[in-house]
């Protein structure tokens, strides 16, 4: 499809891409208006989780719209949006009862580091504003959350816009930071927080946010057991926030509830959002600790922000009827399970050199390449590995989240996979069927 593009009048992300005209989707499948099926093995970006066309959902948005779709936050709450707090919460550990409703990632991470900073004001700690993030990781795209996110290649373009805020080292055991084996290390990676926090001063440090598995810069890298409890013991060692960006992680995508479940280590806030309305809307999440929510209710009144589509009756009703359907069909476990297949499955493709590194959690899964698999050196970025193999699976009717700069901001190329969690046996192994395929045929054409 080189060198054809779409003539219409959208802004596209890539105006020198061809994007095919979709049309209908059903389970897991995704077909254009050519008849072509595509297997939706990323969920979009990790969004599509109770897969497309889910009749349940299209019948409670139509209930919604038929009596109220719209109301602003700031007139009326409505039954739609308490019914989906309500659930919300009861997926959260205890002490997260608060919720606030988004329309957006970005919008959603913002929001958290303002609450955090309002209420580190209204319980008398005003010089605590910073919010510390690691590299290798991504909060999105708006300048605050950019300014967050540690990805070198998207915050290039606009470094001059974007505030400094400190980061810290990755989790990244396949490329330790610290040059260690994760058999041996202790966890050192943790530990940068303490220094960092300590080098900042921890008077003015607000709050730390990590994503508990990196999605989208790294491809599904997960933590050494361990690391989250240190980070919790640390933050509350110098009184500072810990919020989890479950954007991607959260709703079951890595087999539990959130992600950092798997710890048994509890946030001050998530900011959870994809699978929450699974693509059927817009609608993100932050559920803060009961705490900050006292703090600024009884200093200030107002926490001083919001957005317009917050809380609004349709988006509320579709979340709800999400999360009914995941606990109908016990597509959390689902997807804890279907994950071990998965995971071991996408394995076979270390028969390939240039695979470095397959690992992930639940269906929440990453692949990464190397040039050599004994230095772990990464392909030169301009040879955009990641797009050859994605763009080569999608014409072969796979969709994959291809993503690159995991190794040192610039450098490293990986795929991400996040199918729905209504998969079946046969479409997880069509899926890494295609990608053997596709990375065969990369491989001989770059070699
Ligand atoms: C972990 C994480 N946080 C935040 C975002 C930003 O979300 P949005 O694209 O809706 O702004 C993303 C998007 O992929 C994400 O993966």
């Amino acid at each position: 499809m080189t060198g054809k593009v779409n003539i219409d009048h959208i802004f596209y992300r890539n105006p020198t891409k061809y994007y095919p005209t979709v049309d209908r989707a059903e389970g897991v499948y995704i077909y254009d208006r050519d008849g072509r099926q595509y297997i939706d093995g990323s969920g979009g970006a990790a969004v599509v989780n109770i897969g497309h066309g889910v009749k349940e959902i299209e019948k409670a948005m139509l209930k919604q719209a038929s009596r109220i779709a719209f109301t602003h936050g700031t007139h009326f709450t409505s039954e739609a949006a308490t019914d989906l707090a309500e659930r919300i919460v009861r997926m959260c550990p205890p002490s997260l009862s608060r919720v606030y409703f988004l329309s957006g990632g970005s919008e959603a991470v913002e929001t958290a580091v303002k609450m955090a900073r309002q209420y580190q004001v209204d319980r008398g700690c005003p010089l605590k504003y910073k919010v510390i993030s690691r590299w290798a990781s991504y909060h999105g795209n708006t300048l605050g959350a950019l300014a967050l996110s540690g990805h070198t290649g998207r915050r290039r373009y606009y470094q001059p816009l974007i505030q400094h805020t400190p980061h810290i080292v990755p989790a990244y055991c396949y490329r330790c930071p610290f040059g260690l084996e994760p058999e041996r290390c202790s966890i050192e990676c943790a530990d940068d927080l303490e220094k960092t926090i300590l080098y900042e001063g921890p008077d003015t440090v607000s709050a730390f946010i990590a994503e508990p598995v990196v999605g989208a810069t790294a491809g599904a890298l997960v933590p050494k057991d361990g690391y989250f409890k240190r980070i919790r013991e640390i933050c509350d060692r110098y009184d500072v926030l810990l919020i989890v960006d479950e954007v991607m992680s959260g709703i079951g995508r890595t087999g539990r509830n959130f992600a950092i479940d798997h710890w048994n280590v509890v946030p001050d806030m998530i900011v959870a959002a994809k699978g929450l309305a699974g693509g059927y809307t817009p609608l993100y999440v932050v559920v803060a600790r009961e705490e900050i929510h006292r703090a600024i209710k009884e200093k200030n009144g107002t926490f001083v922000h919001g957005h317009t589509y917050s809380q609004n009756p349709l988006s509320s009703a579709i979340g709800a009827a999400v999360l009914d359907y995941i606990r109908a069909h016990d597509l959390v476990r689902a997807s804890a399970d279907k994950g071990k297949y998965f995971l071991e499955k996408l394995k076979t493709l270390y028969r390939h050199p240039i695979v470095g590194d397959v690992r992930g959690l639940g269906l929440f899964a990453g692949v990464e390449f190397v040039r050599d698999r004994k230095t772990k050196e990464p392909f030169d970025p301009k040879l955009r590995l990641n797009l050859l193999i994605g763009n080569r699976a999608f014409d072969k009717g796979l969709i994959t989240y291809p993503g690159g700069g995991g190794a040192d901001g610039v450098r490293g190329d990986h795929i991400l996979l996040a199918p729905p969690f209504i998969i079946e046996v046969a479409q997880m192994d069509r899926i890494v069927e295609i990608l053997d395929e596709s990375i065969y045929e990369i491989s001989k054409e770059i070699s």
